[in-house]
């Protein structure tokens, strides 16, 4: 169990994301929405919390970006950074405060950290040889250098960290090392940086944590266990780069802050720009702090990141670190370089509205204990059948029916059957179930509690059947309908920190002022007398189309991807002027067109070549409709003796690219001309 200290106040961090692109699903179920639902709730809770974070610009991800799209790291990491920023914003979450480790503020703040450490002589200084690449004339840190990684042989792995076996990674312990700014193989020469001698606190870190907190994550733990057992190693802390910030010592031109030693300084700029009483969330022992990340950022937020602050002296340390596993993204992984992702700013764009249907779908599928998949089939259903099905049916028909028999006006309940009690007697249970979860970050069973309340309206309308009873019972409608109002504000209270879009539609709808956590449970959140606002829909069905597009998306996207990578294939063999002469090529266009009966693949056309108006069976049919291609000028090729296909006579050949994927594009003019007009 997490230690049972009362604090007088919470200081929760999320991750920096790197401002060198949008951010993606992934992201948002890893660390931001469970991060924002905790924030929620302590706020509703009315505790004193300030929650920070801000993009993190400096590091290899955001040069290398900068070169690949030709513009200055500055220019990528305003560009990202108002991205992110903004869509955030759009989904709600809500952060104290979103800054960025380009500000003074953290400049100042990162460099006085580093300052103090080399005053004090906690780091030690080494000269050794690194990887230099003698084309580009740079030093190849973490990600600018590639390599077969030797632990698991897969290829790729970047000089700081194998994404596929996870192993963190020096760049000599690449196998055929290879530059990513030339690709040309690194040589080795001296260098002088400034190291974290991580090897002198494992006892202190294996005190707090293998024995101070046991109650940590499953994964969390066992990560620190294995690191510690492991033995630590001095890591450097400082960069040959010509972006970040200068270390701020004599001697040190060209040199930079390691990224990861500057960017969770940023958590503690951030609450500088935050409040001027930032010292009282970062410095008594009466502060509960706790890390939302990701898995991959583990080590740096329970080893590193707690050595700096131990050897500091001045700071606390986080409570917990609930990092999460990944998540996959219709089975496969997600991957910003790859395109194979859900973007928040395109999906806020494409889906305007469905902030909590996103957030809902994140939630629940949350890869909390193991990695999990988004498919955008589950997200249609979830919609459906738990968000329209469940929450919303049941704050409509309780609405609806106010408004229907008492004109909106909330009426007096008589005296409860034991069966009213019964139910009511379920919300304060739910109550307490959904403060274990969440405290214990346990956010997907604490969703399914929150949807309890919902679900339990539900079966209260559909076991008092009020729209009966109101024909023979008047009074009892009464007391139903104000039963079944008040726990539709207990949803809206339970629901805010998962889904505050809908949380803050119904108490507009009921008219009701700031929800409080406490209210869960209460019978008279809204009064007997209290006129009601109107009754709107919470959520609409989503219907396949929509799903349709989304996955079209990014099954272009994959086929961009593979075609980008995919090796041209061979120039075939030589052909006389004569050979190719005797190919007649016509622009015709499609007059009719209709599926092939029990195929997939194939349409059949009817075309008018200039010449004839004749047939042409074509397998294009998964990437064209017949509707698509009425109308439209083509090439074909008419004097390929005539074939038969599935009992149709096909007179020529289409002529259209294939990509490396096999997929298919129909090759057209790019001007109007007469059919006939012959290609050659
Ligand atoms: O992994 C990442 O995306 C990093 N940018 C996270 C940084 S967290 C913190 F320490 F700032
Ligand atoms: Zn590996």
């Amino acid at each position: 169990m997490e230690t049972k200290k009362e604090y007088k106040r919470y200081l929760v961090t999320s991750a920096l994301p790197y401002a060198n692109g949008p951010v993606h699903i992934g992201h948002l179920a890893g660390v931001y929405v469970p991060s924002d639902i905790y924030v929620r709730y302590l706020r509703l809770r009315g505790r004193d919390v300030v929650w920070v974070c801000g993009s993190d610009e400096h590091g290899v991800p955001i040069t290398i970006k900068a070169r690949k799209e030709g513009v200055t790291p500055q220019d990528v990491v305003d560009k990202y950074n108002d991205i992110i920023k903004r869509s955030f914003e759009g989904l709600g979450i809500s952060f104290d405060i979103y800054s960025r480790t380009t500000s003074p503020t953290h400049y100042q703040t990162a460099s006085e950290f580093f300052r103090t450490l080399h005053e004090k002589g906690i780091f030690t200084e080494a000269t050794s040889q690194q990887y230099y690449d003698e084309e580009a004339k740079t030093f190849l840190a973490d990600r600018y250098i590639t390599g077969t990684c030797p632990h698991c042989q897969s290829e790729g792995a970047y000089g700081d960290q194998c994404e596929k076996c996870g192993s963190t990674l020096n760049p000599t312990d690449l196998i055929n090392p290879k530059s990513m700014i030339s690709g040309s193989a690194p040589v080795m020469k001296e260098t002088t940086h400034w190291y974290l001698p991580l090897d002198r606190y494992e006892g202190k870190l294996r005190e707090w944590i293998l024995e101070g907190h046991k109650e940590w994550k499953t994964n969390v733990y066992g990560q620190c266990k294995s690191w510690l057992d492991m033995g630590l190693q001095p890591r450097a802390v400082s960069r040959d780069l010509n972006w970040g910030i200068p270390v701020p010592v004599e001697g040190a031109e060209g040199k930079v802050l390691y990224v990861w030693f500057d960017a969770p300084i940023g958590y503690i700029s951030a609450t500088k720009d935050l409040t001027p009483e930032w010292e009282k969330y970062w410095k008594s022992e009466d502060t509960k702090m706790v890390h939302f990340i990701g898995k991959d950022n583990i080590v740096f937020h329970c080893i590193v990141f707690p050595t700096m602050l131990m050897a500091h002296g001045d700071y606390i340390l986080p409570e917990n670190v609930p990092a999460n596993e990944f998540l996959n993204l219709e089975g496969d992984k997600i991957s910003t370089s790859k395109n194979w992702a859900v973007w928040l700013n395109e999906y806020l764009e494409e889906m305007p509205g469905k902030q909590d249907v996103l957030r809902y779908v994140l939630c629940a599928n949350a890869p909390e204990t193991k990695d999990n998949d988004f498919t955008w089939k589950d997200y249609q259903a979830r919609n459906n059948n738990e968000l329209v099905a469940v929450l919303g049916n049941f704050v409509n028909r309780a609405l609806v029916l106010t408004h229907k028999y008492y004109g909106g006006v909330v009426p007096e309940a008589g005296e409860l059957t034991d069966y009213d009690k019964e139910i009511l007697a379920e919300l304060p249970k739910i109550k307490v179930a959904l403060e274990e979860n969440i405290e214990t970050y346990r956010f997907r069973e604490a969703l399914k509690e929150a949807m309890n309340i919902a679900r339990l309206g539900n079966k209260y309308l559909a076991d008092t059947e009020p729209w009966k009873v109101v024909k023979t019972d008047p009074e009892r409608v009464k007391t139903i309908l104000n039963v079944a109002l008040q726990i539709v504000a207990n949803t809206a209270v339970a629901i805010e920190p998962f889904m505050p879009f809908s949380a803050e539609k119904i108490t507009s709808m009921l008219a009701v002022d700031r929800l409080q956590w406490d209210m869960i449970g209460r019978t008279d959140i809204v009064p007997a007398g209290h006129t009601i606002g109107k009754a709107e829909l919470l959520f609409e069905k989503i219907e396949d189309e929509v799903i349709e597009r989304q996955v079209k998306k990014l099954a272009d996207a994959k086929a961009a991807n593979l075609a980008a990578n995919a090796e041209v294939p061979e120039q075939k063999e030589s052909v006389t002027f004569d050979d190719f002469g005797k190919m007649d090529i016509r622009v015709s266009t499609v007059v009719a067109a209709e599926k092939v009966a029990k195929t997939k693949k194939l349409l059949k056309l009817t075309v008018d070549t200039g010449i004839d108006t004749r047939t042409i069976v074509s397998g294009i049919a998964e990437y064209y409709t017949p509707e698509e291609l009425v109308g439209r000028q083509i090439l074909v090729l008419v004097n390929l003796l005539p074939r038969e296909l599935k009992g149709i006579t096909s007179q020529g050949m289409i002529l259209m690219s294939a990509d490396a994927t096999g997929r298919l594009t129909l090759l057209a003019p790019t001007d109007k001309v007469p059919n006939g007009s012959q290609v050659g």
